[in-house]
């Protein structure tokens, strides 16, 4: 049986949490999904996360999170970071830089998956080179651990091409996170590895990259520095899918989805007749 990983795209705000609580349990019944990872560096308010939230993402049914630049917004967050195995830094962030610089877990499907993450390095804080940081994380890895997600949080495609092509034939996928647009690229490279240089953004895309319209437009307009206020209207979940071998692990398919609103009904209405199924089962089983 193929391993089936979700990475959820950039969860910006109350809107982008929202739709991650109606839409994710449904599509793990949907999707016969193993392991889903979510990019959560703007869940508080836009920007960073905290520990209520990190909560809130978790019971929805999110198995682990990444971060990017806007990991340490939050300070209540550090100590999460260096205490829960289920949340990762940027790996090519200092060796002290608060958190995990990659994880290994087991979701419903048996083999251990790894998860990590690095910043890219155009228009981007400095950080290391993230293709050297990539090969630190898979010298760590345990050898048993052969399906690895990497989500490349980078601006620049031609920093996501590259790390894609340094990492093909040695990940089971290099996804991108951090731009907020989804791009139209995926393919699995011909070493065996899923790419696609920016899954999306989860959240209102009635907006600037999540951010009200008006309050993004007027301070582009007279340098009036305004509060970029989270946007409300047309919350969506845009995310990939990639199919992978246990075995080799290599991918086998990859595709991108988005869940509107009323997809997110449905999902939720999926979750609702699986729980009634199961529960007439085992009534029935009682009186069996
Ligand atoms: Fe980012
Ligand atoms: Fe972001």
């Amino acid at each position: 049986m193929p391993v089936r990983l979700l990475l959820i795209g950039d969860i910006v705000g109350k809107p982008g949490r929202q739709i991650v609580t109606r839409a994710v349990r449904g599509l793990r019944i949907e999707e016969r999904l193993d392991l889903v990872v979510a990019n959560a560096e703007n869940a508080a308010g836009g920007s960073g996360l905290t520990p209520v939230i990190y909560a809130e993402l978790i019971a929805a049914g999110v198995d682990a999170i990444t971060m990017g630049d806007h990991v340490y917004r939050r300070r209540e967050i550090f100590a999460l970071m260096q205490r829960e195995r289920k949340i990762v830094r940027p790996a090519n962030y200092p060796q002290d830089a608060p958190g995990h610089s990659f994880t290994v877990l087991r979701g419903r499907h048996p083999v251990p998956v790894a998860v990590f993450t690095c910043l890219g390095r155009v228009f981007m804080p400095p950080v290391d080179c993230p293709l050297q940081a990539a090969d630190r994380v898979l010298a760590m890895l345990p050898a048993d651990v052969r399906v690895i997600l990497m989500d490349f949080h980078a601006e620049a495609t031609s920093d996501m091409q590259l790390m894609g092509r340094h990492l093909d034939g040695r990940v089971s996928a290099v996804l991108g996170t951090h731009t907020h647009v989804p791009t139209a690229d995926e393919c699995i490279l011909p070493g065996g590895t899923a790419f696609q240089c920016d899954v999306g953004m989860t959240g209102p895309h009635h907006s600037i990259l999540g951010r009200r319209i008006d309050r993004v437009m007027e301070t582009a307009r007279t340098f009036r520095p305004t509060h970029f206020e989270v946007a409300s209207q047309d919350a969506r979940l845009l995310g990939t899918i990639v199919e992978i071998d246990p075995n080799t692990g290599r991918a086998t398919g990859i595709r991108r989805i988005c869940v509107d609103e009323s997809a997110a009904d449905q999902l939720a209405a999926v979750v609702d007749a699986s729980v009634m199924q199961r529960k007439t089962r085992s009534e029935t089983g009682k009186n069996l």
